[in-house]
């Protein structure tokens, strides 16, 4: 029984993020949708409100579990049996920055491969960095993120906490 992780910082989920976890569940027989707690980087989100999105996206996918992690992605693998990531890949940049930490992975626990897929096309242009660059300024966002994650980061911008 194979189990997939699809780690991420998820700050919010996309569009394209959805499209890779389905994708996963295609190819592996469960999946972990881990939210990492201690990314390096500063977050819109915090870590329960990334999950509780994730949750709700992911609640109809059966065999799709979301959960958060702390410390090495290694060591959560290692606690709940999995022996894939899987990550999305949309420039070279994309690959030489997952490479590097497949192979720092790789190199901790021999056992976890990483698999790359590539982002739906209609997806490659897209992440949650430029989701939140365009809502912060009141642009449409319709179309790259579901509507659970457009009211929160409409909730976000106009309490201005972000
Ligand atoms: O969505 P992101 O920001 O590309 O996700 C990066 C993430 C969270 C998958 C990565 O930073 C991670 O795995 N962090 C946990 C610490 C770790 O295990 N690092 C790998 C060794 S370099």
């Amino acid at each position: 029984m194979a189990i997939a992780l699809v780690p991420g910082s998820f700050d919010p989920v996309t569009y394209g993020h959805l499209d890779i976890i389905r994708r996963t569940k295609g190819l592996f027989q469960d999946v972990r949708v881990v939210v990492a707690r201690n990314s390096s980087k500063s977050s819109l989100f915090t870590t329960e409100e990334r999950v509780e999105m994730l949750g709700k996206l992911c609640a109809e996918m059966d065999r799709v579990v979301v959960d958060s992690f702390d410390g090495l992605l290694v060591d959560y693998a290692r606690q709940h049996g999995a022996t894939a990531i899987v990550k999305g890949l949309r420039f070279v940049s994309d690959f030489e920055y997952e490479l590097q930490r497949a192979l720092a992975n790789h190199r901790l626990n021999s056992e976890l491969e990483t698999v790359f897929l590539p982002t739906g096309l209609q997806y490659s242009d897209l992440s949650s960095s430029i989701v939140k660059e365009i809502a912060r300024h009141g642009g449409a966002v319709e179309g790259l993120v579901p509507e659970i994650v457009q009211q929160r980061l409409r909730a976000k911008f106009a309490l201005g906490n972000e």
